[in-house]
């Protein structure tokens, strides 16, 4: 096991990736808290860990609410005794417009979400890992935090932020004993990707040197490693989990 009997929190746990990620967090042995703002899907997530032998708590969520992040590290620290790594997955696609055609309000909800939610996350993580002598947190990007897409822009803009942030989490924080990294998901196979018409997703799987989107499990097997013990020397880094995406 990777993460055995370590302490993980994991945002948007209550669908695609989010849940994963949870799931593969408590197979490689983390107890985990999974928070979401769906505390419905939030809830079944728990169920699923906990009807499979894992250990896992539910708490609500809103990654914009900063607030909301302090109380989920204080009910880790409380349920669990303490936070080794955190998954700031959270996240919305927003509106499909030309970047002229964004709204005040297109642009800041995608912000306040992908990248504003990650820094309050690791705003409220960090002290509780300080206290613990270090930890991991993995920010989950995209590989459009390293190129663009046409009629996306706020979230281009935030995904590349968040790789942004992540570096200076890392250069604050390394010698403190807390790494932190990003992964970017290129075309991933979760419910919205899913209800795409064929011929979408045809050309969307063309897009990637390996033929097919990818699976929510690739994207957390790589969060997982990257949260142990094992990636102990690697921080500040962007890590691609794309099929080749972007090697165009
Ligand atoms: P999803 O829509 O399946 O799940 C997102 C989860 O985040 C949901 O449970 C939702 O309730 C939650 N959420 C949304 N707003 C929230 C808020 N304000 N506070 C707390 N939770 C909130 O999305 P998916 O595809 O699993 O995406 C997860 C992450 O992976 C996102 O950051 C996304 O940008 C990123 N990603 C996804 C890709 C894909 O192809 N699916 C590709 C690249 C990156």
């Amino acid at each position: 096991m990777l993460i055995k009997d370590k302490v993980a929190l994991v945002t948007g746990g209550a669908a695609g990736i989010g849940r994963t990620i949870a799931i593969v967090f408590a197979k490689e042995g983390a107890k985990v808290i999974v928070t979401d703002c769906n505390d419905e899907e939030g809830k079944k997530t728990v169920e699923m860990i906990n009807d499979a032998g894992g250990q896992a708590i539910y708490r609500h969520l809103d990654v914009t609410h900063p607030e909301n992040h302090e109380a989920v590290v204080a009910a880790a620290c409380e349920e669990f005794g303490r936070l080794d790594i955190a998954c700031n997955n959270a996240g919305i696609s927003g509106e499909f417009r030309l970047t002229a055609e964004h709204t005040p309000e297109t642009w800041q909800q995608v912000i306040d979400i992908n990248l504003t939610g990650v820094f309050y996350g690791v705003r409220a993580q960090i002290p509780a890992m300080l206290n613990n002598g270090g930890g991991s947190i993995v920010n989950i990007a995209s590989i459009l935090g390293q190129v663009g897409l046409e009629e996306i822009s706020p979230y281009v803009a935030a995904k590349h932020g968040v790789v942004g942030l992540t570096k200076n989490v890392a250069l604050e924080y390394g010698s403190k004993g807390i790494r932190c990294n990003s992964v970017g998901p290129a075309f991933i196979k979760t419910t919205l990707v899913n209800n795409l018409p064929k011929d979408v997703r045809s050309q969307l799987e063309s897009m990637h040197a390996l033929g097919r989107m990818g699976e929510t499990e690739e994207v957390a097997n790589l969060a997982a490693w990257l949260s142990s013990d094992r990636a102990s020397f690697i921080t500040g880094n962007y890590y691609a989990v794309d099929g080749g995406y972007l090697s165009r």
